[in-house]
């Protein structure tokens, strides 16, 4: 007999990036298709964590649900900065940012409303929308606009259904990071039409551009701020995220992460709190590190024929555009065959296609063969003489 499934699960699909992440690649295989850094957590985060494990007590147990106090002090403590009324009621401690997402949009949606999301934008906006039963409505961010939203478009999609709008800057998958104009383009339109704003700001500390982060914290009484210990301290293995709220959708998201998860885990707690205080030196090693392969990577796929590459200002993605007339699928699944794993542009939203994203969270040595057999590619294409498409095979 058939199982009854729900539609819910019936509705959702694996993510795109996964399924190129799972797909097969011949033996010595560069991978750019990675959204994690290729480091190990800082030396001090991973004593922290061995020395919380063998002190055995409360350090082993279930924790507070929220997190525990001291671990919300401090990333109350950093949120400070952006409104210095940020206190431990206004901050969740989750199962990594994902988590965050999830419980914030289940403590904030109802079924029917409407959620504007960044197009192409990371992957589980709208799923998360169609998990509570609400509806995605994608924004665009075009590469010629800088991967900036379009505020006149924002005001041509919005209705009296729309309840939130999710922005995330430094982006995954563009590497493009909002504008001062564009962030308050975005809080006058979410104030206006009041909406809550769901910030995604799990890259904040890798950042380019000169003055470093811009948050939406304190910009307006309705941001909800995720962020996550993943990409900081590389321990997207993890699963330590956190989301900083007004106290009365804390308390609400709370419960759902209570039901969810009951909490987070304590040990990692107790290393990620060293790793605020003690790893400043390694997270801004790893920020430097990123910004020469940035570099590097840029001036790669920028003379890749055919090949046309926006500076990243944050993260740690290249999210070129090519002109071979080929969808990104299928760009990638034959870059893979050809020794190269990168994840097609389309797996991110309609606006992705024609796109990749490369990952550079990996060595410069293992960069510049990439962008080798990319050139490859990118000239055997521009010449439309690639030897799978004349046998008829790709
Ligand atoms: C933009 C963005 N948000 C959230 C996440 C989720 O990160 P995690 O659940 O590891 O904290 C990721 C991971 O790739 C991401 O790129």
């Amino acid at each position: 007999m058939e199982q009854k499934l729900s539609t819910r699960a019936r509705s959702l699909e694996m993510s795109g990036i996964r399924k190129m992440f799972d797909a097969p690649a011949p033996p010595g295989s560069i991978n750019l298709g990675l959204g994690e850094p290729d480091f190990n957590p800082p030396r001090v985060v991973q004593e922290a964590l061995f020395e919380a494990v063998r002190t055995g007590g409360t350090h082993n147990k279930y924790g507070p649900s929220a997190g525990i106090p001291a671990l919300r002090d401090a990333l109350a403590e950093r949120y400070r900065r952006y409104d210095p009324r940020t206190s431990r009621d206004n901050v969740i401690v989750t199962c990594g940012g994902t988590e965050a997402l999830l419980s914030a949009a289940l403590a904030l949606y109802d079924p029917g409303n409407e959620v504007l999301i960044p197009n192409p934008g990371f992957v589980l906006y709208g799923p998360h929308a169609r998990m509570a039963d609400a509806v995605p409505v994608p924004y665009s961010l075009r590469e010629e606009n800088g991967f900036q939203p379009d505020l006149d478009e924002l005001e041509e999609i919005v209705t009296d259904r729309t309840r939130a709008i999710v922005v995330n800057s430094p982006s995954n998958p563009t590497g493009g990071v909002f504008t001062p104009r564009s962030i308050d383009g975005i809080v006058s339109f979410a104030q206006e039409h009041d909406l809550t704003i769901l910030s995604d700001e799990v890259y904040d500390e890798i950042v380019y551009t000169p003055g470093g982060h811009r948050s939406f914290w304190g910009r307006y009484d309705r941001v909800v701020v995720v962020n996550s210990f993943s990409k900081i301290l590389a321990m997207t293995g993890w699963r330590l995220g956190y989301l900083v709220a007004s106290a009365e959708v804390a308390v609400e998201a709370n419960k759902i992460h209570y039901h969810m998860v009951a909490c987070p885990s304590t040990p990692c707690q107790v290393a990620a709190l060293r790793g605020l205080t003690d790893a400043r030196d390694e997270i801004a090693a790893m920020a430097k590190e990123f910004r020469a392969r940035r570099d590097l990577i840029v001036r790669g796929l920028n003379s890749v024929p055919g090949m046309h590459c926006v500076k990243p200002e944050g993260a740690f993605y290249a999210f070129p555009s090519y002109t071979w007339g080929m969808p990104s699928l299928e760009a990638a699944q034959t870059l893979l065959q050809r020794g190269l794993r990168c994840t097609h542009g389309e797996a991110f939203g309609s606006l992705g296609e024609s796109h990749l994203r490369f990952s550079f969270a990996n060595s410069r040595e293992n960069i510049r063969k990439a962008m080798t057999i990319l050139r490859t590619f990118g000239e055997e294409e521009s010449n439309g003489r690639r030897p799978e498409r004349v046998a008829g095979t790709a």
